[in-house]
């Protein structure tokens, strides 16, 4: 079933570590209209730094590269979140995916990157090309408070 976009946003923007906090508030800036809770909205920025994080650190460790965030409001309060980057990809998805598996223990990295997005997305999706880069996709449907008519307010 394809689900009507309401509304849609792309950034792209270096793989910089102040970029994460942009990140978080561009998405938290972008679903503000929906009036989430304050719990859901704080558990969705935590979902987009993990992301973003894992693109600054594992994927362009070493170097910069960019970062591709794409949201997208769909019909039925479904939130979209895509979040790519063309950097080192992963060789082994599923076992990345393992909560505490890190390749960076030495970084105080604690493994849990993919389990916290897991949480609190209804559905992540990983997938990944080493040499060639790794997209994660998020979908959760917010509790919304506000009635969506996707033409204004
Ligand atoms: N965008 C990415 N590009 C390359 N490798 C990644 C990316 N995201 C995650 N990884 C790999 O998956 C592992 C697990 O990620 P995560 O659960 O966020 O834990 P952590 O970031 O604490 O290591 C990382 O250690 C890294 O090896
Ligand atoms: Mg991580």
């Amino acid at each position: 079933m394809k689900l009507k976009v309401l509304n849609q946003m792309v950034l792209r923007f270096p793989s910089l570590s102040e970029n994460e906090r942009f990140a978080r508030l561009a998405v938290s800036g972008f679903i503000s209209s929906l009036d989430p809770a304050v719990d859901e909205l704080s558990e969705i920025k935590t979902a987009v730094s993990e992301a973003v994080t894992n693109c600054i650190v594992h994927a362009y460790r070493d170097t910069v590269g960019e970062i591709r965030m794409e949201v997208r409001l769909l019909e039925g309060c479904r939130l979209y979140i895509s979040v790519k980057d063309k950097g080192c990809g992963i060789a082994d998805v599923a076992r990345a995916r393992e909560p505490l598996f890190t390749t960076a223990p030495d970084e105080e990295r604690a493994g849990l990157g993919f389990a916290i997005m897991e949480s609190f997305s209804d559905k992540l999706r990983v997938t990944s090309r080493p040499e060639h880069g790794t997209t994660v996709t998020m979908l959760r449907t917010l509790r919304t408070r506000k009635p969506q008519n996707g033409s204004g307010s």
